[in-house]
């Protein structure tokens, strides 16, 4: 039988499906689930940089006597310590709970404060940490290189606190961006999660008010990141995980093939039920039987730009009727 065991952060996996965070990974009783489900490893649910702040603002416009410096730099930092605190626990028992690596998340924006809680992730067991980092790029007056900048600092300094593998969760909103997964790569992120998906805005035409777009993502998306995945994986030294769009055991294939050690998913799962995991990788051990794989090493990355004799399959980005047949 095939063997479907990969390695990802220097993480062994005991398959490529890895249960991405959100409220499928809140807690350690739905993580407990994820791994009876058969996921390799969970991401918890990210701990917000934003969250973390309006509690500490909330807390402290409550007291009293908080325009004395002392007392705002230690309820400051008694408040945070007390949100990170719950998530920690959740990170800490969901270590002695379940078998499978347990991968802490943080979404941010900024290379604040936050960052000093970094080694308090690593000192509760987590096995990596994931950094969900989105940067609007919606100021006029910044350019590519200044938003670039951000997630540079964040990752430097991330890197010099915890000893732990780090890996980003990036989108694909950058203009070079093959050069820019690249320099993330020689900064030292240990993985790459191509891509995340962000939350989208909608207009109702009928009220004129806001609504929210679509939560959960469809399988088309997946065309993004197998291309980005095919593109980098022979350019990097840190791993590239394929993210958005994975619904069945095909795309988990096809996003190896193109050189991912691994795959996180989220929709699937919400759209259908945690079931999905175990047929996706029903599917992908019955694929290399029939192919005669016995591990993931032996096609992983056989289909990326590095390696196939059609690497320009992957950069064209307008119709192409040799190869496709689409003109
Ligand atoms: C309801 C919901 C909550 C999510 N919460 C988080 C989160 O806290 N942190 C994060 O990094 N990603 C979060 N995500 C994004 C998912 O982890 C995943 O990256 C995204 O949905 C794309 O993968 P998919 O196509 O398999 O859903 C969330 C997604 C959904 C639908």
């Amino acid at each position: 039988m095939a063997d479907l065991s990969t390695s990802y952060l220097g993480l062994k996996l005991e398959n490529p499906v890895i249960a991405a965070s959100s409220r499928l990974t809140y807690d350690v009783e739905s993580i407990r689930k994820c791994e009876e489900a058969g996921a390799a490893a969970v991401v918890v649910k990210s701990l917000f940089e934003e969250q973390i702040d309006s509690d500490s603002r909330s807390m402290i416009e409550d007291l009293e006597y908080y325009s004395h410096t002392d007392a705002y730099d230690y309820f400051s930092n008694r408040s945070k310590d007390y949100y990170i605190d719950a998530y920690l626990e959740t990170v800490e028992r969901a270590k002695r709970e379940v078998s499978i690596p347990v991968i802490a998340s943080v979404n941010c924006r900024n290379d604040g404060s936050w960052i000093d809680y970094a080694k308090r992730f690593e000192a509760v067991g987590a096995d990596a940490l994931e950094l969900n980092i989105f940067v609007v790029p919606a100021d006029i007056t910044k350019s590519s290189h200044e938003i670039e900048d951000i997630y540079f600092r964040i990752l430097a300094k991330i890197k010099q606190r915890v000893t732990i593998p780090v890996a980003l969760k990036i989108g694909s909103h950058f203009s070079g961006l093959a050069n820019f997964l690249h320099r993330l790569d020689e900064a030292g992120a240990d993985g790459l999660v191509l891509f995340n998906r962000f939350y989208r805005t909608d207009i109702d035409i009928d009220s004129l008010a806001f609504k929210p777009g679509k939560v959960l993502s469809v399988p088309e998306e997946a065309a993004v990141p197998l291309q980005w995945t095919a593109i980098m994986s022979g350019a990097l030294s840190c791993d590239i995980c394929a993210n958005t769009g994975i619904y069945d055991g095909s795309m988990v294939i096809k996003q190896l093939l193109a050189g991912a050690a691994c795959v996180q998913i989220c929709s699937a799962i919400l759209k259908k039920n945690l079931s999905v995991i175990g047929e996706m990788n029903a599917a992908v051990s019955e694929w290399m039987d029939a192919k005669g794989y016995r591990s993931v090493s032996d096609f992983q990355g056989s289909l990326s730009r590095a390696q196939t004799d059609q690497p320009e399959v992957w950069e064209r980005s307008q119709y192409i009727k040799a190869i496709c047949g689409i003109s």
